[in-house]
C-alpha cells in the first residue's frame, strides 16, 4: 500500500492555540483525509515543541515547572484538535523519550561525521523567535522579524557546519522545483542561500530546559535542532525509518528558513534523505491588523467554533484564501461565506432535496428512470465525471481553495436544476417518472458532492450521507469508487434533519 507522510509544525507550548495553529493543522488534516480516501496509508503527525528558553521563561512566570506548564498547554492543543476533527495518527511531544533518543542519535551521527565542533559564540539572540541575528540583521537594535529586544549571548557553544551545505541545498532546490512551495517562497530561499551561510550555534549553556548534548551535559541543544528532528523521531527512527522521508511538511511562512535550509542541512550531514516537499502557507491578519497579544486581537479557535461551528470554521480557513498567500480573517467575511456558500448554496440544496423526497416520494429515494433523461440530466452526469481530475490535481498541489471552487460548480448546477426542472410542477402534473428521475439525480449528485467535501468538512459530509439514508461515514471508503455516478440505492429511507448550516444574523 502506498504510504503518505504529512506533518504540521510542532507548536510551542508557551502559548495557547490560536488561528495560526488551527490553520496549518486543518490544512494538513484536509490533505490527510483526502489521501486516505484515495487509498494511501497515511501518517499524519502533529505535536508540541516544549523545550527552550521561551518555554522555560513562560513556565517560571506562571510559577510552574516547565513540564507542568507544558502538560497543561498540551491538553489545550489536544482538546482543540479533537473538537476540530483533526485525524492525526500521532501527536509527538519533544519531552517524550522516543524523541530525546532520536535527537541524541542524530546529534551523534552528525558529530561522528565531523559536522559538529565546539567553539565560542557571541552574537545577538531573539528569544521569542529562538533565532540568532548578526549586527546587520538588527533593525534599530531590535529583532528584524518580530521587533522585540534581543539579548547578547557569549558562551561556549557547539557549532553545526551549516556553511558547508549552502551549495548542496541550492543544487537540490534546482533539481527539485517542487521541494519548496509556493514558487515565490522558493525564490526567497534561493536568494538567502546565495548570500552564503554561517555555521550555526546548536547548543547553550545559559539555561537547562532542553535535551543535553551527548557526552557534554552542561550544554543543551538548540531548540530548533531538537524540534526539527521530531519529524524523524515520530517515525521510530533510528530503529525503524520505513516512514521517512516525509511527503510534505506543511508550515507557516515564518518558519520556512528552518525547514528549507537548516533541516535539509542536518539531514544531509546525517546522511538521511530530505523531505519531498516543504509547503509554506501565508499569514492571517485579523480585521486588517497584524495579529498580536499586545493588540488583543488573537483569534481563539474555540470561540469561533462555539459561535459558528466546526465545519464553518474549517471551510472558511481553506476557502477564503489561496493556500500559500496571506489573507485576512474578519467576522464579516466569515459570516458572508456561511450565509452564502454554506447556507444558500449547499445547505439549501440539501434541505430542498430531502424535503422534496419526503413530500413527493414517501421519504424513499426514488429510482432513476433513464428514459426520462433530457439534456439537463446528461449535462449533470457529464460534469460529475469531470471535476475529479481537477479536484485531485488541486488537492495533490495543496490548492485547497481551487478544489473547493470546483466543488461549488456542481452545487450551483444542481440548485439551478431544481429551479429549472421544478419538481413541484411535475408533482402537480403527476409526471411521476420524470419526478423520480429528477429527485434521484439530485440525491445522487449530493451523495457524490459529500465525498468531495469530506476532507474539508468531515462531519457535515457525513450528515449529508446520513440524511440520504447511507449507513456509515465516508472515512474509510474509496474516493475513486464513491465518486462514480449511480452509487445511491433507490428505496432507502431518507432522514429529515435540522438545517446543515443555519444562517447567521449579519450586522
Ligand atoms: O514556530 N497566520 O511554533 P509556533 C497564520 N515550534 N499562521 C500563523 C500565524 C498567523 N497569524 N501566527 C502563527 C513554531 N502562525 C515552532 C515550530 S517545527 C519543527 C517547530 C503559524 O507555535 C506559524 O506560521 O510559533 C507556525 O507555522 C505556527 O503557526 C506557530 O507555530
Amino acid at each position: 500500500m502506498e504510504r503518505f507522510y504529512v506533518t504540521t509544525p510542532i507548536y510551542y507550548v508557551n502559548d495557547v492555540p490560536h488561528i495560526g495553529h488551527a490553520y496549518t493543522t486543518v490544512a494538513a488534516d484536509c490533505l490527510a483525509r483526502y489521501k486516505r480516501l484515495k487509498g494511501l496509508d497515511v501518517l499524519f503527525l502533529t505535536g508540541t515543541d516544549e523545550h527552550g528558553q521561551k518555554v522555560e521563561r513562560a513556565a517560571a512566570a506562571a510559577g510552574k515547572t516547565p513540564i507542568e506548564f507544558a502538560d497543561n498547554v498540551v491538553g489545550r492543543f489536544k482538546d482543540l484538535w479533537a473538537r476540530l476533527g483533526i485525524s492525526c495518527g500521532d501527536f509527538i511531544r519533544t519531552t517524550e523519550p522516543r524523541h530525546k533518543r532520536a535527537v541524541a542519535h542524530i546529534w551523534e551521527t552528525i558529530a561522528a561525521k565531523g559536522g559538529i565542533y565546539k567553539g565560542e559564540y557571541e552574537d545577538w539572540y531573539c528569544t521569542p523567535c529562538e533565532n540568532f541575528l548578526t549586527e546587520t540583521q538588527l533593525v534599530n537594535g531590535k529583532c528584524q522579524d518580530c521587533g522585540r529586544p534581543v539579548d547578547r549571548l557569549k558562551e561556549e557553544s557547539y557549532f553545526f557546519r551549516l556553511s558547508a551545505y549552502g551549495e548542496r541545498i541550492l543544487a537540490h532546490i534546482e533539481a527539485n522545483p517542487g521541494f519548496i512551495q509556493p514558487d515565490a517562497k522558493r525564490n526567497e530561499i534561493t536568494s538567502f542561500l546565495r548570500t552564503g551561510l554561517r555555521d550555526l550555534s546548536v547548543s547553550r549553556t545559559s539555561f537547562s530546559w532542553g535535551i543535553p548534548v551527548p557526552g557534554d551535559p552542561r550544554h543543551v541543544m538548540y531548540v530548533w535542532f531538537d524540534a526539527l528532528t521530531n519529524y524523524l523521531s515520530a517515525t521510530g527512527w533510528p530503529d525503524d525509518n520505513g516512514r521517512w522521508p516525509a511527503d510534505v511538511h506543511i508550515i507557516g511562512k515564518d518558519i520556512l528558513r528552518f525547514h528549507a535550509v537548516y533541516w535539509p542541512a542536518f539531514l544531509m550531514a546525517a546522511g538521511l534523505p530530505l523531505p519531498k516537499k516543504v509547503f509554506a502557507h501565508g499569514w492571517w491578519t485579523i480585521e486588517g491588523q497584524k495579529m498580536s497579544k499586545s493588540r488583543g486581537n488573537v483569534v481563539d479557535p474555540d470561540a469561533v467554533i462555539e459561535k459558528y461551528g466546526v465545519d464553518q470554521f474549517r471551510y472558511f480557513l481553506l476557502r477564503a484564501v489561496p493556500f500559500g498567500l496571506d489573507g485576512d480573517f474578519s467576522i464579516k467575511a466569515l459570516e458572508g461565506r456561511i450565509n452564502g456558500d454554506l447556507a444558500n448554496d449547499l445547505g439549501n440544496l440539501v434541505s430542498r432535496t430531502i424535503s422534496m423526497i419526503e413530500k413527493y416520494k414517501g421519504a424513499e429515494v426514488p429510482p432513476p428512470i433513464n428514459s426520462q433523461d433530457g439534456p439537463m440530466e446528461e449535462d449533470i452526469r457529464g460534469r460529475f465525471g469531470a471535476p475529479d481530475v481537477t479536484y485531485s490535481q488541486f488537492m495533490d498541489a495543496l490548492q485547497f481553495h481551487y478544489a473547493l471552487d470546483g466543488v461549488w460548480l456542481p452545487i450551483r448546477l444542481l440548485n439551478a436544476y431544481v429551479d429549472k426542472s421544478a419538481p413541484w410542477v411535475l408533482a402537480r402534473n403527476k409526471e411521476e417518472e420524470k419526478l423520480s428521475n429528477v429527485l434521484y439525480t439530485l440525491a445522487e449528485g449530493l451523495r457524490v458532492i459529500a465525498v468531495y467535501l469530506h476532507p474539508f468538512m468531515p462531519a457535515s459530509a457525513d450528515r449529508i450521507w446520513d440524511a440520504l439514508g447511507i449507513k456509515g461515514g465516508i472515512a474509510g471508503r474509496s474516493f475513486d469508487e464513491e465518486i462514480k455516478w449511480g452509487g445511491l440505492k433507490p428505496g432507502v429511507k431518507i432522514k429529515k434533519m435540522p438545517p446543515l448550516f443555519p444562517r447567521v444574523e449579519q450586522k
